[in-house]
């Protein structure tokens, strides 16, 4: 295995930051990813895989570990579901295109999510009323400490929104190897209700709904809010949508009727992050090189060369303002590194 030195992970992470790698390594193998975390002279690990839902603002002194492996296998099947085993280092809209290409449904909803198959589970990713939850049967993970694999079913996970186990009880403990999910052949079950796929199927005269069609109707829109991170820097929602209870939506309902939200159930109300920036006016700002994206408030961004620490004050800022005006907290969806 060769250890790599002073590596810039700028090209590692979606945000473009210019952190450095003190100690670098590919992991391309459950084998070598288990000798990885046998070596001695590196006690602290640090993993690195899709790089697209983190804010680097240091160098990294651990050993930084790339898991690169690849792989999508059919398990099992029947005539109407396939369930298949990703490999962690898959690229998530890489594999979505690959089972749109079989017909296979499930994940459309979540077309050109960036990021891998193997950090989904992480944060339970979703978009457009769909969430990873959905389809997840189990996933693999190796115990940093023992390298042994341990199984975890959808309970183990303990799902909940942009959350899992492997955020609380689980982090730094586990590294995920591969994630079996299960998905339609047939019959599949179509989830338009998301104001805007509708809207945007019935502007392409999609007159018979297909899980292909759900897909490009979901590229369409993401492409026309959400910033490329080939083409200028970011991890998608910087901050998670807050939730509220009954009292304080009352509150914030009477003096704010225009507001949108989601009620979630009788006593939990979310209201988009976005909304609450944009009515801050921090929509399309820009300080030095770090700010906030033009077309969704949610989304910070970075020009070319802002450093972590200056996105991070930046988040800073907009968080005290939005508490500020609307007593509402709201907090990084990103792990802050
Ligand atoms: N809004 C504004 N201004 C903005 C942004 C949004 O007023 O700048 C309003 C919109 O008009 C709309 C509402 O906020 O009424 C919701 O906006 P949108 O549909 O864009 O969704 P979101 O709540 O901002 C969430 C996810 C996204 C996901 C979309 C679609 C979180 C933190 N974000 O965003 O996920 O793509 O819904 O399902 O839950 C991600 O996690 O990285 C991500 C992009």
């Amino acid at each position: 295995m060769q250890v790599e030195q002073n590596k810039s992970l700028k090209t590692y992470n979606t945000f473009g930051i210019d952190a450095k790698a003190r100690f670098f390594l590919e992991i391309r193998s459950l084998d070598q990813l288990r000798e990885a975390l046998r070596l001695e002279q590196f006690p602290e690990k640090f993993v690195v895989s899709g790089g697209s839902n983190m804010l680097l603002t240091k160098d990294i002194e651990a050993l930084v570990l790339h898991i690169h492996m690849k792989g999508i296998t059919v398990l099992s099947e029947d005539r109407d579901h396939v369930t298949l085993k990703v490999m962690a280092g898959e690229n998530w809209h890489g594999l979505v295109q690959w089972t749109l290409e079989r017909n296979y449904g499930g994940l459309e909803n979540m077309s050109l999510i960036p990021g891998n198959t193997g950090t989904a589970p992480i944060q339970n990713i979703g978009a457009y009323g769909v969430e990873l939850k959905d389809t997840f049967v189990q996933c693999e993970a190796m115990d940093v400490f023992t390298g042994e694999l341990h199984t975890f079913s959808k309970e183990d996970c303990k799902f909940g929104y942009r959350d899992s186990f492997f955020k609380n009880e689980g982090k730094g403990r586990y590294i995920i190897t591969s994630v079996c999910l299960k998905l339609t052949k047939r019959h599949h079950l179509l989830n338009t209700s998301y104001g805007a796929i509708e809207a945007e199927l019935k502007k392409n005269k999609v007159s018979q709904i297909t899980i292909q069609e759900i897909s490009k109707a979901v590229i369409a829109i993401r492409r026309s809010k959400l910033p490329d991170p080939a083409v200028l820097g970011n991890s998608g929602s910087f901050f998670k949508n807050p939730v509220i209870n009954k009292e304080a939506f009352e509150h914030f309902g009477a003096t704010h009727p225009d507001a949108p939200f989601y009620k979630i159930s009788d006593t939990a109300f979310k209201i988009p992050a976005g909304w609450l920036i944009e009515q801050c006016g921090y929509k399309g700002k820009r300080f030095g090189d770090a700010g906030v994206h033009q077309n969704q408030a949610l989304v910070l961004v970075n020009y070319g060369n802002a450093s972590g620490t200056e996105i991070l004050d930046l988040a800073h800022r907009i968080m005290a303002t939005v508490k500020n005006r609307f007593g509402i907290e709201i907090v990084p969806e990103v792990n802050i590194i």
